[in-house]
């Protein structure tokens, strides 16, 4: 096999060409893949056009399946989710806000693959931050106020049954099923080390994260937003742009990521799996 990674010449993100997913890969190709995924956080796999078995054979080699609440998965599959927005719908934008998928978990996923179904002609893009390149750019004084801090998350403001995705949304095509369970809290450094390359960077942001132990919480919400202004600057930022046949797969322990509108109009459909924690961390 001859990988084939260009970088996209923005904050992060690579097309990786020179391997066709639609066949088992041997463990030197998965090395190689893991190896560009730590390096660039975001790997685009342009014309695979992949089956939801490949998707779910290339999960597996990428480290397992990740536990998915709040989602029913599409018929006949355990692990795989549709992001999908019909042609005619009107609820707003699914996910169009950042975040670190299931950052609320106590083993959040490592990543997450999403696979081509169906693209529109314009717009949809993904929009990716590095959360690396978001903590490098302060200076020391601001890191040295940061760098303790543990952050409390949540999937109440989402999922819970008077979330934004609870029981008043209606119309949504998504199979989105919100839940008590939201409401649970979890505990995760603000910025913690990533456990494959060592390398600090914020981990997830204000909407999930809901809070700062130790600080009030009007206190903790200010600073959030005002992180979260920091974190998504447009210096930080990759913008994907999807194709048809396209998988892209991302470390939600390196970036933060968001949907984007501008398809009116057009039917949009991915398919999602999310790859287990690594090693527990
Ligand atoms: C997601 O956050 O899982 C969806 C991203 C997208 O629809 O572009």
């Amino acid at each position: 096999m001859q990988l084939e990674i260009t970088p996209s010449g923005q904050a992060c993100g690579a097309h990786v060409t020179g391997v066709d997913l639609k066949v088992p890969l041997d463990p030197g190709a998965i090395a190689e893949i893991r190896s560009a995924w730590l390096e660039h956080h975001v790997l685009a796999f342009p014309g695979q056009f992949l089956a939801d078995d490949d998707l779910e054979r290339f999960t597996l080699a990428m480290g397992g399946f990740g536990e998915d609440p709040f989602f029913a998965p599409i018929p006949g599959r355990k692990n795989i989710a549709a992001i999908r927005r019909e042609a005619d719908e009107t609820t707003p934008l699914f996910a169009e806000n950042w975040h670190a998928d299931w950052s609320f978990q106590e083993f959040p996923p490592s990543g997450t693959c999403l696979n081509a179904v169906d693209i529109p002609p314009m717009g949809g893009d993904t929009l990716f931050a590095s959360q690396h390149a978001a903590w490098e750019a302060l200076s020391a004084d601001q890191q040295a106020r940061y760098a303790d801090l543990i952050a409390t998350h949540s999937a109440r403001l989402a999922y819970a049954p008077d979330g934004s995705y609870g029981e008043k949304d209606k119309g949504r095509s998504m199979d989105i099923r919100p839940g008590e369970a939201a409401l649970a809290t979890q505990s995760h450094p603000l910025v913690p080390a990533h456990p494959e390359t060592g390398r600090r960077g914020f981990y997830s942001t204000l909407g999930y994260i809901i809070g700062i132990e130790g600080m009030e919480h009007s206190d903790a919400i200010a600073l959030l937003m005002e992180l979260q202004q920091w974190q998504g600057d447009a210096r930080f930022i990759y913008t994907h742009k999807w194709e048809p046949g396209m998988l892209i797969m991302w470390d939600n322990r390196s970036v933060l990521h968001k949907a984007t509108g501008g398809y009116e109009g057009h039917r949009r459909e991915l398919h999602r799996t999310t790859i287990a924690a690594w090693r527990g961390l």
